[in-house]
């Protein structure tokens, strides 16, 4: 084919009436009527497929009629003004390549299917609607990120994968190692990791905040954005093992100002998708959640809840909802609790501020009180805890004083004490769950549907 492709999205916002291009792409449906055969064509640049229409003067039509759906193919054609309802465009095609052959074995026909099924063939699934919508919708999330906080001077930072430390303090770590485990070097009956690539025990990072702090305090402010691990057991529809988060940092900042961050980021990510991601949010908005659109426009619009830790326990045991887990003052919030507050108390996104000490990682800062931490959690509806981040403790006596009550030894974090030794400045941030954003808003339900491959206890196949 000689001229050069054209992507289907291109083709249906600016194709001319009468020019001729190729398509590529793969075919979503043939239906056979008597004199034409149309060819619903998808390239998985937009949700619509284009319709291509055949008649039996096209070389090969015999075998056109014939294509399994999920076949890949060329179409060379003209565009035409459609007859047909809901499109305004459609190919008259005068010559079709078959480029790579689907049969009736292929698991996506025309039928729908549960989101179940599609979790079990996820090496396939991204050429249906619905997961098209996804990763399109994720895709320009990731560049929304990006932009900004390009557009207000932060530093983007990678931070490692490999790390030495926990930095949640959860002992969730999945282990990196090339020891030989069928028969590990001993030291006192324990696996000798001093005999290890790294000379000591290492694994994958569960965040890149206390990497993500010595570098705000270089370049005032700062975010990382990248994969994350947790080898928590835990089997929800808001938990994977490997998901991805965006962490900013600030120097010279307080908890009031993380969370006027945040806001701020929420809000825009929430604009962003309105503005850009129209077709793909029509479609979440009409099939999967009716008035989706509003609830995200009610967000861009209204301002966020903001309640004490010790305000939100009172509400909590004063509420008639009938919880699984009790409620007292010290005890972390369970997700019914949180969406009990976010969707019932607020009816919008909320910030919880100022927990105990107890519950939360060492490096938050200690509050006048001595019993809470300046820390902050963002809950939303559908979702509960999105974000979590905090004011960080830059006083070095009592950083150190926190590690010892909480189990962590100060001589294996020297370097992170040493940014409070030496011109430690009053400083904050906060994660954002890339995963649990999009399905804020595109209202999927199951945090396995928003990440192309998911990893969870027993799956990591594909
Ligand atoms: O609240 P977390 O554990 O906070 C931190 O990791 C801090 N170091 C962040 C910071 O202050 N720089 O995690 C932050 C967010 C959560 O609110 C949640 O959205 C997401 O990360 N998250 C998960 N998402 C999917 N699967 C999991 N297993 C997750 N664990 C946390
Ligand atoms: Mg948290």
């Amino acid at each position: 084919m000689k001229s050069g492709r054209m992507k289907i999205k291109e083709v249906l916002a600016a194709g001319k009436v009468g020019s001729e291009l190729v398509v590529k792409g793969w075919v979503r449906s043939v239906r056979v009527g008597k004199n034409v055969t149309f060819i619903a064509l998808n390239d998985g640049s937009c949700l619509a497929s284009l319709q291509v229409v055949l008649d039996p003067a096209v070389p090969g039509y015999r075998e056109i009629c014939g294509l399994g759906t999920g076949s890949a193919v060329a179409v060379r054609g003209s565009l035409a003004e459609s007859p047909a309802a809901g499109q305004k465009r459609e190919l008259r095609g005068v010559e079709l390549i078959v480029v790579g052959v689907g049969d009736e074995s292929y698991p996506l026909q025309k039928k729908r299917h549960s989101f179940e099924y599609l979790r079990s063939i996820a090496h396939l699934r991204a050429r249906t609607n619905t997961f098209g919508a996804v990763f399109r919708v994720r895709s320009s999330l990731a560049q929304a990120i990006h932009r900004f906080f390009a557009e207000r001077g932060f530093l983007y930072v990678h931070t490692p994968i490999i790390t030495a430390n926990d930095c949640e303090g959860g002992g969730e770590m999945f282990r990196v190692t090339t020891l030989d485990m069928a028969g590990p070097p001993l030291a006192s009956g324990k696996v000798d990791y001093s005999a290890d690539f790294f000379g000591k025990a290492t694994g994958l990072t569960v965040s890149g905040q206390l990497e993500g702090e010595l570098f705000a305090q270089a370049f005032s402010d700062i975010y990382t954005f990248g994969p994350t691990f947790r080898a928590e057991n835990s089997n929800t529809a808001r938990h994977v093992a490997e998901f991805w988060m965006i962490e900013p940092e600030m120097a010279f900042a307080d908890l009031m100002a993380d969370a006027a961050l945040a806001e701020e980021f929420f809000r825009y990510l929430c604009r962003h998708v309105l503005d850009n991601c129209c077709e793909d949010m029509d479609f979440f908005n009409d099939h999967l959640e009716k008035g989706l659109l509003e609830r995200l426009e009610g967000v861009v619009d209204a301002s966020f809840g903001m309640m004490e830790y010790d305000n939100a326990v009172d509400i909590l045991k004063k509420a008639k909802a009938p919880f699984r887990y009790p409620v007292e003052w010290g005890c972390d919030l369970q997700t019914e609790h949180e969406r009990y507050l976010t969707e019932q108390v607020v009816g919008g996104p909320l910030f919880i501020l100022n927990y105990p000490k107890e519950i939360k990682a060492f490096y938050m800062r200690l509050n006048d009180d001595g019993r809470t931490v300046a820390a902050m959690d963002m809950l939303v509806p559908k979702v509960g805890e999105i974000i979590g981040g905090s004011q960080r403790e830059e006083r070095l006596d009592l950083l150190e004083r926190r590690m010892v009550e909480t189990g962590i030894d100060p001589s294996n974090l020297g370097w992170y004490l040493d940014s409070r030794r030496w011109g430690s400045s009053p400083h904050a941030g906060f994660g954002l769950g890339f995963e649990r954003l999009v399905m804020y808003l595109t209202g999927m339900e199951n945090i396995r549907d928003v990440i192309p491959f998911p990893r969870t206890p027993g799956h990591a196949d594909f």
